[in-house]
């Protein structure tokens, strides 16, 4: 029997407490990846809520009601390597890790998540045995034809045995944007431990909640991302899991993201670098009430700033296209009310979207070179996560006249 699409959660993923405050209802809301095809636009779309709390005990910012991941991750159209930015990030990562934790040859990296297996490429062309595990039945084949083995299953500590008793444990397991969608994460946690070597090293990253507040990212809410992390709630997780936060690093890329690294067992001494992110937590007031319900006032803010732009432009019959279908603009656009009467398309370098239309308004994607051929007056940045790598690879349309919209982190024509 199928179980629900939509569940309600009762009490914290972390700390079990009961009572989550909401404090921001974005939906219902279609699924941000959900693109259609042409057949696909007449049936009916279902909508799903979007409904965000804290819990007061740890801290932990999450959604209150979470959609069945079968409908969100079986059949995946985002892939980081549609991004030269997040490409060359991932190959930075890996060359890290390999010199910070002298690996050897043949070592195993087991990479959760693992999409394309982008990631994991970046180990296995420096002589490690890579294995990645994702839901996406379609980049999972994708990935595997390439070289990069990947198990098609969402993954729980029940699989981490299986691996462990094929592979042997790992030296480094890493999960780079997945941490946040996965309900369980106690049981991420056991899996972790279990796949993971004595001496190994888990290193996940993810969009960190102080920038998404700073800078209202607020279309970094949607159904996929379950948890919004800080690192006070990540200690109190990790001791209920026997392991330790050994390190963080601030990342910049997805608008301000974090790379923890994860060790197994106690720590003797919390790190002077999990310090700091804490005593930065506190003098930012993420565990206080009025910054969420400030946050929620910016969010309104910022939908009557960019809506009154976006009407006082198309009064003047000015042409508006848009920047990167990306599952945030997705966000964006359904939340603020953004159709195809004001966008008359969107253009994404994602060969799986070119030819579908977003999820909602059905605007319809479209290659980046159409921006050049075109010349629309104005182009709404709907990616601003890769502002820099847009704005270079675009530079012909600016020197041409053209111009763009930012959203992040204010609304502004550049
Ligand atoms: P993301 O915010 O979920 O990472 O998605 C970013 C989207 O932007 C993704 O669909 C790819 C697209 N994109 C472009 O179309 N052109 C670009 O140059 C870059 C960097 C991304
Ligand atoms: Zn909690």
């Amino acid at each position: 029997m199928q179980t629900k699409d939509v569940t309600k959660v009762t009490r914290c993923r972390i700390c079990g407490a009961s009572g989550l405050k909401k404090f921001l209802s974005l939906g219902p809301l279609p699924t941000p990846n959900g693109y259609l095809t042409t057949n696909q636009l007449k049936q009916h779309e279902p909508e799903y809520p979007l409904d965000i709390g804290r819990c007061k005990k740890c801290g932990l910012v999450q959604l209150t009601q979470i959609v069945r991941p079968d409908i969100m991750f079986t059949n995946y159209k985002y892939i980081p390597s549609a991004s030269k930015t997040m490409v060359k990030h991932f190959d930075e990562m890996a060359s890290e890790i390999i010199n910070e934790f002298r690996l050897t040859k043949k070592e195993l990296v087991i990479d959760i998540g693992s999409n394309d297996g982008t990631l994991l490429k970046s180990f296995k062309k420096r002589g490690m045995r890579v294995l990645g595990i994702d839901p996406a039945e379609n980049l999972a084949k994708i990935a595997t034809k390439e070289g990069v083995p990947t198990i098609p299953e969402f993954f729980t500590s029940k699989l981490a045995k299986k691996v462990v008793k094929k592979y042997g444990k790992a030296k480094v397991v890493t999960g780079t944007n997945v941490v946040a969608h996965i309900a369980n994460l106690v049981d991420l946690f056991k899996g972790v431990e279990l796949l993971l070597a004595n001496d190994g090293v888990f290193v996940a990253e993810f969009p960190y909640l102080v920038d998404l507040l700073d800078n209202v990212e607020f279309d970094t809410i949607y159904q996929e991302h379950l948890s919004y992390f800080s690192i006070k709630p990540l200690i109190y997780l990790m001791k209920r899991s026997g392991l330790h936060i050994s390190d963080v690093r601030k990342q910049d890329v997805h608008g301000g993201s974090i790379r923890v690294f994860v060790k197994k067992g106690s720590a003797k001494k919390m790190a002077d670098s999990v310090k700091g992110f804490l005593a930065l937590e506190e003098s930012k007031n993420i565990y206080k009430d009025k910054t969420y319900k400030e946050f929620a006032d910016s969010v309104e803010e910022k939908k009557n700033q960019l809506s009154n732009l976006l009407r006082i432009l198309k009064k003047s019959n000015y042409k508006i296209v848009g920047y990167g279908a990306s599952a945030r603009g997705n966000i964006l656009l359904n939340y603020f009310g953004i159709t195809n009467k004001t966008l008359d398309y969107i253009v994404d370098s994602t060969p799986y979207k070119q030819g579908l239309f977003t999820p909602g308004h059905h605007i319809s994607i479209v290659s980046e070179s159409k921006i050049l051929k075109d010349m629309p007056d104005y182009v709404l940045l709907l990616a601003w996560n890769f502002k820099d790598e847009i704005l270079k690879k675009q530079n012909a349309y600016r020197i041409k006249g053209g111009k763009f919209i930012l959203i992040v982190p204010d609304v502004e024509i550049i």
